[in-house]
């Protein structure tokens, strides 16, 4: 029951969710960002991947249930729905407002309450402890009713200090109810506080283990993780699975994150702009596995990915459309067991669409083809195969080549393009500076034809040119020989997110002058700008705060 990913599709609609989220609740000034954020990839993953629905059709009888138990997630939920396709996501400007169907607590959608309920709301949410129940009775009945529909859940860590929840995690695996999967949005916050200072509920795992749950835990921020759990909910038989989803609360703004101030809290709306740069200003590391020693392939994926690398880029050379010779399809399949992590496939090959099955085979998550390798023709015919494997497609350019005419009528299934910053064929080259003005034009080009996915900016990037790439518009940074080549990959990747972050907090701080807010950004990011004031060069001010 393998289900199909295509990873930057579903990571470029996350961020849709975070960017609605937040607009709306600036707007209202009221909502609850902290838990909108911590679940956005789980209801992500799950709307948009995982749950038989049909958003033209809300109440269809196969579809599958998602109940959200801790209903002040739902500034983060209506915007999944919105995404989703259930409403206009413009519609996220009511939220809160009288008259609006998108009230602080989710209302369960009914045809007689048009105006006060929205399609895809199964169940009115608002006390928490009590949605788990209701899941259990929906589960029950499809197992009785001899239906396929599968329940999920969304609960708050908070929420199972109710003792209801308890009465229900004993029912559960007494009815054997393998049809239903509860995510726990782990993110120890409740309410003004922590929760193993407020009312411990650790050691979690074995809890629910005793009251004998399949239990899974998983980075609830990752993906491929979630993913990964939900491929194997499904094979569980006569018992209902827990994911526990380690996550952070307020995750993606990072003065938020972790922070229980804003569990119920909103952000002043000027200060909406800057929030949306930040959250479209998410960017991933992707180091390339050529580079620094020969091979030992197996062992740089594992340090890239306890050195918290987001992907593993991997350069597929095959000695003709450039010199070099690397891996193929077979050494990618040996390597696919290693890791969740998405793998970041990059083929510098003559003919691709010849070879295309292979690397679909091989499980890559990501397939980059140059434009110099195919015409349009040939493309379509990858694009329909690639995408039809829910595989992310990308294309590439080298330093010389400008995007082909054929490129803009297929934005809709590109989800990354790489703009090579060298002339591919070996790592460990040096920069092109003139591939920045490259970056910043495509990136404005693109954006007005709409695309969503992402950039990604290849070769020489280091410490030394990461800022100006990603200023440049640039969201997915190859390293290389920044981190293969330093024997510390560690701190090799924390000073790339380093120099990364500064530009970001730079760009925010202009953002907050160009709308007058300065002060009130500088005091909202104190925490966040002390570890940096040096850099900005804000030091004065912040001491002044
Ligand atoms: C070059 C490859 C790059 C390269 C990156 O053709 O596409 O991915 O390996 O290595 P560095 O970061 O060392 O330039
Ligand atoms: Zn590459």
């Amino acid at each position: 029951m393998g289900f199909s990913m295509r990873y930057l599709d579903m990571k470029a609609k996350i961020r849709e969710i975070r960017i609605n989220a937040i607009k709306g609740i600036a707007e209202a000034g009221s909502g609850h960002p902290g838990a909108s954020f911590s679940a956005a990839e789980i209801m992500g993953v799950l709307y948009f991947r995982i749950l038989k629905h049909d958003p033209s059709n809300p109440e269809w009888s196969g579809r599958d249930y998602f109940i959200n138990s801790k209903g002040h997630s739902a500034p983060g939920f209506y915007a999944t729905l919105a995404v989703a396709g259930y409403f206009p996501t413009d519609e996220m400007k009511n939220l809160r407002k009288f008259g609006s169907r998108l009230q602080g607590h989710p209302v369960r959608y009914s045809k007689y309450l048009e105006n006060h309920s929205l399609p895809g709301v199964e169940y009115s949410a608002g006390s928490e402890g009590i949605g788990l129940s209701v899941s259990i009775g929906i589960a029950l009945s499809n197992i009785i009713d001899n239906k396929k529909n599968r329940v999920y859940v969304l609960l708050g860590d908070g929420e199972t200090n109710e003792g209801q929840i308890w009465e229900a995690a004993m029912t559960a695996p007494k009815f054997k109810l393998d049809n239903l999967v509860v995510f726990l949005d782990r993110n120890r916050i409740q309410q003004d506080g922590f929760t193993e200072d407020i009312m411990p509920i650790d050691p979690v795992r074995d809890k629910w283990l005793a009251f004998n749950w399949n239990v899974i835990e998983i980075n609830g921020h990752k993906i491929e993780q979630i993913m990964d759990a939900l491929n194997k909910s499904g094979q569980i038989k006569d018992k209902p699975t827990i994911i526990i989803a380690n996550t952070i609360k307020g995750n993606g703004i990072k003065h938020m994150a972790n922070n229980p101030q804003w569990h119920g809290r909103a952000p002043h709306h000027k200060q909406s702009p800057l929030l949306i740069q930040e959250l479209e200003g998410d960017y991933m590391i992707s180091p390339s596995i050529i580079a620094g020693e020969k091979e030992n392939y197996e062992e740089k994926i594992r340090k890239a990915e306890r050195a918290g690398a987001d992907m593993i880029h991997l350069d597929v050379m095959d000695g003709k459309f450039v010199q070099n010779t690397t891996f193929l399809a077979d050494t990618i399949k040996k390597l696919r067991p290693i890791t969740n992590l998405p793998f970041d496939t990059h083929l510098m090959i003559e003919n691709p669409y010849e070879y295309i099955h292979e690397y679909i085979d091989a499980s890559c998550d990501i397939i980059t083809v140059h434009t110099e390798t195919c015409n349009e023709e040939q493309f379509i015919c990858i694009r329909d195969k690639v995408l039809s494997h829910g595989i992310s497609l990308g294309i590439a350019i080298n330093p010389e080549t400008k995007l082909p005419n054929w490129v803009f009528p297929n934005l809709n299934s590109i989800d990354v393009i790489i703009i090579m910053s060298v002339h591919p064929g070996f790592s460990g080259q040096k920069f092109i500076p003139e591939t920045t003005s490259k970056i910043f034009n495509l990136n404005k080009i693109l954006k007005n034809h709409g695309f969503k996915g992402y950039i990604e900016a290849d070769g020489g990037i280091d410490a030394s040119t990461v800022q100006q790439v990603y200023d440049a518009g640039a969201r997915i940074m190859v390293a290389g020989s920044a981190v293969f080549s330093n024997s510390d990959i560690n701190s090799a990747i924390i000073q790339l997110r380093h120099k990364t972050n500064v530009t970001l907090e730079r760009n925010l701080l202009r953002k907050a002058d160009e709308n007058n807010i300065r002060k009130d950004w500088l005091v909202a990011r104190k925490h966040i700008l002390i570890p940096l004031a040096n850099e900005l060069g804000i030091e004065d001010e912040i001491n002044e705060l």
